[in-house]
């Protein structure tokens, strides 16, 4: 069984002209990922800070790039569940789908996602402390020592947002751009409490798109829905994607 698939989500994404999907953790809760607010999430008994920060990159990278070194050995033996592939197929099935992704797991691309924004990073690609850009490395466990050199000798950092960072400008501005012009945004396994990423809905909301959520439990943006399945989207969303595709 499961939650109830609304009707009138159904038809407003069979008549949008343009969707956005906004994916926090709980979309790849299914593939294994650990979420991160909450018990048995990442930054419980963490001091995100200390691993997750420019300031602890400063003060101890070895430390910080142990963190990022064991979750990128988790993540390679993670693989995309039914909620990613379902997504995939709606950009099959609909004129222009966006996905803005919170998730830096690569797991919507592998799924066969094509227009993915990943507006925290990925952490699958390393930068350079020293301004030589970035690239790809998915090399887990990195060899050591950590962390790892750049050619030029400067430290390479994950590609991911830390606090207190910016998110990439030109990125975010076109999530806002999408987010804007979307008919109907569907917010997916987010708990909506880290911003900017959650502002996009709201954006989405005052620009005339329906707002629909996918979370077992809530979150901080369920009151704004129009519409909130309470399920997995592991769950939700292959069923939600079939009904789609029925009423088409
Ligand atoms: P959170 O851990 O804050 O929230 C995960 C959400 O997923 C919660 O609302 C859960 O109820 C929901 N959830 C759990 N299982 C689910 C399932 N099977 N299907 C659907 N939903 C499920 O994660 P995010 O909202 O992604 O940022 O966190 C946002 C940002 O905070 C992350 O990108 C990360 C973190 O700090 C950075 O690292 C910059």
């Amino acid at each position: 069984m499961g939650a109830e698939i609304p009707a009138g989500l159904v038809e407003a994404m069979r008549s949008a002209d343009a969707v956005v999907v906004l994916t926090g953790a709980g979309v790849s809760a299914a593939s294994g990922v650990p979420t991160f607010r909450g018990a048995g999430g990442l930054w419980a008994g963490r001091r995100v800070e200390e691993v997750a920060s420019p300031l602890a990159f400063r003060n101890d990278p070895a430390l910080v790039w142990s963190f990022y070194d064991w979750r990128r050995t988790e993540l390679a033996k993670c693989t995309p569940n039914p909620a990613h592939h379902a997504l995939a197929r709606l950009e099959a099935i609909l004129s222009e789908v966006t996905i803005i992704t919170q998730n830096v797991d690569e797991l919507h691309r592998a799924a066969g996602s094509r227009r993915v924004l990943e507006i925290h990073g990925s952490i699958w690609r390393l930068r350079c402390t020293g301004g030589c850009g970035e690239a790809e490395d998915r090399r887990a466990p990195l060899p050591p020592p950590l962390p790892p050199l750049c050619t030029c000798k400067s430290p390479l950092r994950p590609a991911v947002v830390w606090f207190g960072e910016a998110l990439p400008r030109a990125l975010f501005e076109e999530a806002q751009h999408a987010a804007g012009l979307a008919d109907v945004c569907l917010v997916v396994g987010t708990s909506g409490a880290v911003e900017p990423a959650a502002s996009l809905a709201r954006i989405a909301r005052a620009n005339g798109a329906v707002l629909a959520e996918i979370n077992p439990d809530g979150s901080l943006l369920s009151a704004m829905s129009r519409y909130v399945i309470t399920d997995g989207a592991e769950r939700a969303l292959p069923r939600l994607v079939e009904a789609i595709e029925a009423a088409r």
